[in-house]
């Protein structure tokens, strides 16, 4: 399939949650899904449902709620597999089945041990059948920038012949050059028949840093759809870019002569949320959409900068919908303007999100004197993350000095409005804060990384603190934001700690031997 428009695959959700540490809630795949669809992607590969009833069960909530772009699941080429992506993704108005098998030698050999014709036919049974349960169906050969090329010709010219829509190439560790992908593509292109009735796909792995360059290769060559992910996470160093991309697409689109459909202001606030949700921050000085990507320092830059923007800058920050200004609202902005800033940053929130929203702005309006839009964002990001309960905090005082062990003492407010508190001493004031916190709800977590970031500037600047922790051999992660970091470690400490007893109430985890019940209330 020719033509100029660049189909947008997103994987953030399956292979961008491959990636150690950005494993993903229910709800906060619900919500990215939301803001890809808003982002208009065409295509969201929403998970890998045999991969655990929760990843079913995720890719059937987004598919469920349809929001507007082709839902796929990712299988391999089994029946179960299949099934189960069929049965996960079928809610959904328009669905993809995407199967796929390994075609290098060196996957042949050691991994699935199995000759070239079996591959081929576990490939054609596999697009056979996935065809029978829906009419889109993608195939990859894993590893084909590493297979024999006329092998590789051979296997999708047999995927195409049992119906295969789409067929997506992937350079899955991320090995290939541009130039030599650019080959590829140019003799899968010459020589499977078929080819140009399906839809050519790309999807790179960054491992030596050029999976938007290999991809850009690829659509170059004939490609029309680019698999890709928000902020470039993703296994290992992670996919072909989503926001790179598209970007480059439509800044050279003279040298290209392509299109996405793409909604480029959404760039930054959906990078924004992935970040937020994946606690994956985003380097300063990455492309598009790191802090500095619009920043001029230099005088010289500045100076040209002042006489026509065109001179050092080849996209506008508010074309990937970055509009900072620095000084926003203050304490006497009314819920008008707040509603507008929000807007204007590109966030889409409900009647019942502003009003929470702006209750946390008025909170944070008390405590410091000069919002940014780093502040507005960081209130909106975890506005609907921050948990409903069963326990809220109601205040957190901290003694700590180079003398003596920090001490800490936690009010928590339950289910029923009862005072819970609890004092613990620790090496420091957060390990005392987190220890006074699982006191008073009996919940035991062991902390594994503990990261801050500056939401926006000045010396009051909120710090973004993410928790990653396990319990019982799960890993989670919270999420907490406030002008104090200690305090913003114990929320997301705190937004784990009602996450496991939730899991506990719904019976899904055991329930702890829990000691809450002979804890002081006051
Ligand atoms: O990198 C890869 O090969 C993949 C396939 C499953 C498409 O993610
Ligand atoms: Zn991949």
């Amino acid at each position: 399939m020719s033509g100029n428009r660049i189909r947008i695959f997103d994987t953030t959700l399956r292979d961008g949650e491959q990636a150690p540490g950005c494993s993903m809630t229910p709800r906060e795949k619900l919500r990215i899904a939301k803001a890809l669809a808003e982002l208009n992607v065409d295509v969201i590969e929403a998970g890998f449902p045999a991969a655990s009833p929760g990843d079913f069960e995720s890719v059937k909530a987004i598919a469920d709620e349809d929001f507007g772009p082709v839902i796929c699941g990712l299988a391999r080429c089994n029946p179960e597999d299949i099934e189960k992506v069929h049965a996960a993704v079928k809610g959904a108005k328009r669905h993809r089945i995407h199967v796929f098998v390994a075609t290098s030698q060196i996957h042949r050999e050691y991994k699935l041990k199995m000759a070239k014709e079996e591959i081929i036919k576990s490939a054609v049974g596999a697009v056979t059948m996935a065809r029978e349960l829906c009419d889109d169906v993608e195939f990859s050969p894993e590893d084909a920038s590493r297979t024999e090329h006329s092998y590789l010709a051979e296997v999708v010219s047999a995927a195409i012949e049992a119906g295969a829509t789409t067929v997506n190439i992937p350079d899955t560790v991320g090995y290939t050059v541009p130039a030599e992908f650019d080959r590829l593509f140019r003799y899968l292109i010459e020589h499977v028949g078929g080819i140009n009735d399906i839809t050519l796909s790309v999807h790179c792995h960054d491992d030596l840093g050029m999976a938007v360059a290999n991809s850009l290769a690829a659509v170059h060559a004939g490609a029309r759809q680019v698999e890709c992910t928000i902020n470039g996470i993703g296994e290992r160093a992670g996919n072909c870019s989503l926001e790179e991309i598209v970007m480059a697409l439509k800044t050279r689109s003279e040298f290209f002569g392509l299109h996405t459909d793409i909604e480029t202001t959404r760039l930054y606030p959906t990078s924004r949320l992935v970040s937020s949700v994946t606690g994956m921050h985003v380097p300063r000085n990455k492309a598009i959409v790191g802090e500095n990507a619009f920043a001029h320092e230099a005088g010289i830059h500045q100076h040209g900068m002042l006489q026509h923007s065109s001179t050092y800058e080849i996209m506008r920050p508010q074309d990937v919908g970055i509009s900072r200004s620095s000084l926003v609202l203050g304490k006497h902005s009314g819920r008008h303007a707040f509603r507008d800033r929000v807007r204007e940053l590109g966030f889409d929130l409900d009647e019942f999100e502003i009003n929470r929203a702006f209750q946390e702005f008025k909170k944070l309006a008390d405590k410091k004197k000069d919002l940014y839009d780093g502040d507005i964002e960081a209130i909106i990001m975890h506005v609907d993350s921050s948990s409903p309960g069963p326990w809220v905090m109601k205040s957190l005082e901290v003694h700590s000095s180079t003398e003596h062990k920090a001490r800490a003492k936690v009010v928590l407010v339950g289910e029923n409005g009862e005072h819970v508190e609890e004092r613990a001493e620790g090496d420091g004031p957060i390990a005392a804060s987190f220890q006074a916190l699982e006191r008073v709800t009996g919940v035991d977590l062991t902390l594994k990384k503990f990261e801050v970031r500056s939401a926006s500037m000045g010396g009051d600047a909120q710090g973004e603190v993410t928790v990653t922790v396990e319990h019982n051999g799960v890993s989670y992660r919270g999420h907490g934001t406030s002008v104090d970091t200690v305090e913003a470690g114990s929320r997301a400490y705190l937004e784990v700690i009602n996450r496991v007893l939730r899991r506990q109430q719904r019976g899904e985890i055991a329930a702890a031997d829990s000691a809450a019940a002979t804890r002081a209330t006051i």
